[in-house]
């Protein structure tokens, strides 16, 4: 199965914060990568932009750098490597002050799709918006790309959404959530609404319950101030954890546009109910034998801020009513697993005299590693000696199901940047999605802050404090086992 692809309109992307972390590790490594798979059309530019003194050529080395850091050596042929580097230029600038902005000019094209990538902290989008409209280098049509965290709280979110609104329509702004360029989300809805037989049982009436988890098994070092200011809550819930939620609880779409999804999604934010305070589960990670404790990776003894966060949510509409949503994330796990499982009920009646919960279905969505998808199912187990039934797992695993196509599909990054090239927004964040997402966090969290909660310590390498397991046990359920 040779895999399609099809070249974007020629391009200017200009990258500011160009030498920083996201643009060596994620941005410059994933647009070459398209263009070695022929998506990044001849015409195309990509410009670096940062304050750091460097001419073109220094600016060509500190990509080849990170291309060689961040790509295996047979994804980098070097012919590619040439052809694509002649594609790269550098603009030093100063977003706050007059520098650089005449020479940015100067390097612009009028008639080719025109992207700003904001690679820097939010601190720095309004000067970025305001620059660009004010030194007539963005045009019309021109679009915006920034990067989370999107906003602290409800207020900042709001200020920033404002900010930009002063200078770009909402068409141009793409808010990335990296977790919906991710292969397995967007296949979440190809199963969901491409597909007759999971739709109609897909509801409160059939579906027991839901466990969403995103495991890490990395600590926080090396990002501890940001991180220690953000915790769980903030970093993965408030965005990944609720875009996953999403597009499992949304209504389906009248048809696959950006809007359309969009406000679909937004419809379940605004059903969540507010989380009781015995329903959430904070905790950190200590210290073990050569492992540093959070408090130590974040350089501050006192943090009361969590590494690990487990709730219990219910949505307020007609499909979901009673259902509970049970969400974990955290550092220092077990394993690096992220899934969905929708737990179906079981069948009504047995007539086959089977333990309890055998014939319960249960579908997980594996999105890393081994991105696929599993179903559970009941069967009779194979022989004589009368009908005893078995759970047998289908499993389809994307790279073995799909061979090469599957292993080379485009990393999160890249399907991201292509689609803004593309003009379609299906896979960013609206402004009131983000807002509606941080109107919900945010009760959740002043009330942990008002009561003085202090998130409870867990051993690295485990599944996280023994209370979100008692989350579960409580309704008589369980976490599904944490393994890579
Ligand atoms: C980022 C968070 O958005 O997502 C990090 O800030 C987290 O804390 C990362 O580690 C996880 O992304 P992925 O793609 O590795 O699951």
């Amino acid at each position: 199965m040779a895999s399609r692809v099809i070249p974007v309109a020629p391009f200017d992307l200009v990258i500011f914060g160009a030498t920083g972390d996201l643009a060596r590790r994620k941005i410059l490594p994933g647009l070459f990568r398209r263009f070695c798979d022929g998506q990044m059309p001849g015409e195309a530019r990509i410009i670096g932009a940062a304050r750091s003194e460097l001419d073109a050529d220094g600016f060509r080395a500190l990509v080849r750098a990170a291309l060689r850091e961040h790509l295996p050596a047979p994804r980098r042929p070097a012919r590619k490597l040439a052809a694509f580097l002649e594609r790269v230029s550098y603009c030093q600038l100063d977003a706050r002050g007059a520098k650089g902005w005449k020479a940015l000019k100067g390097l612009i094209r009028e008639d080719v799709v025109q992207a700003f990538y904001f690679s820097v902290g939010p601190s720095l989008f309004g000067d970025l918006a305001r620059r660009l409209k004010q030194h007539d280098i963005a045009g019309p049509e021109a679009r915006i790309v920034v990067e989370k965290p999107f906003g602290h709280d409800l207020e900042s979110a709001r200020a920033l959404n404002a900010t930009l609104a002063a200078h770009f329509e909402e068409r141009f702004i793409y808010r990335i959530d990296h977790y919906l360029g991710k292969e397995t989300v967007q296949n979440l809805m190809a199963l969901r609404f491409g597909n007759m037989l999971f739709e109609p049982l897909w509801n409160a009436q059939y579906v027991d319950h839901v466990q969403i988890t995103v495991a890490e098994s990395v600590g926080v070092a090396g990002r501890g101030a940001y991180y220690d200011r953000a915790g769980a809550m903030r970093d993965m819930v408030q965005n990944h954890l609720m875009q996953l939620l999403c597009l499992t609880a949304m209504e389906p779409p009248s048809k696959f546009d950006p809007d359309a999804v969009r406000d679909e999604k937004l419809k379940v934010i605004r059903a969540l109910d507010p989380v009781a305070p015995g329903d959430i589960v904070r905790g950190q990670y200590e210290g073990a034998e050569g492992v540093p404790s959070y408090r130590e990776d974040v350089g501050n003894p006192e943090s009361t801020t969590e590494s690990f966060i487990a709730l219990r949510l219910e949505i307020s509409n007609w499909r979901w009513n009673g259902t509970p949503f049970y969400l974990r994330t955290g550092k220092r796990l077990r394993a690096r697993m992220s899934e969905i499982v929708i737990q179906f009920k079981e069948p009504p009646h047995s007539i086959f005299d089977s333990p309890p919960g055998q014939g319960a279905n249960e579908l997980s969505i594996r999105l890393q590693p081994d991105e696929g998808m599993d179903l559970k199912v009941t069967i009779k187990e194979p022989g004589p000696g009368g009908m005893r039934l078995i759970d047998v797992p289908l499993d389809m695993t994307f790279a073995e199901a799909l061979g090469a196509e599957a292993a080379e599909a485009p990393d999160a990054y890249e399907r991201l940047i292509m689609d803004v090239i593309r003009g379609d927004q299906t896979l960013f964040m609206r402004g009131d999605e983000v807002e509606a997402a941080w109107a919900w966090t945010d009760p959740v969290i002043a009330g942990w802050e008002a009561r003085g909660d202090r998130p409870l310590p867990y051993e690295p390498g485990s599944t996280g404090p023994e209370d979100a397991a008692i989350l579960l046990h409580r309704d008589a359920r369980r976490w599904r086992e944490l393994k890579a």
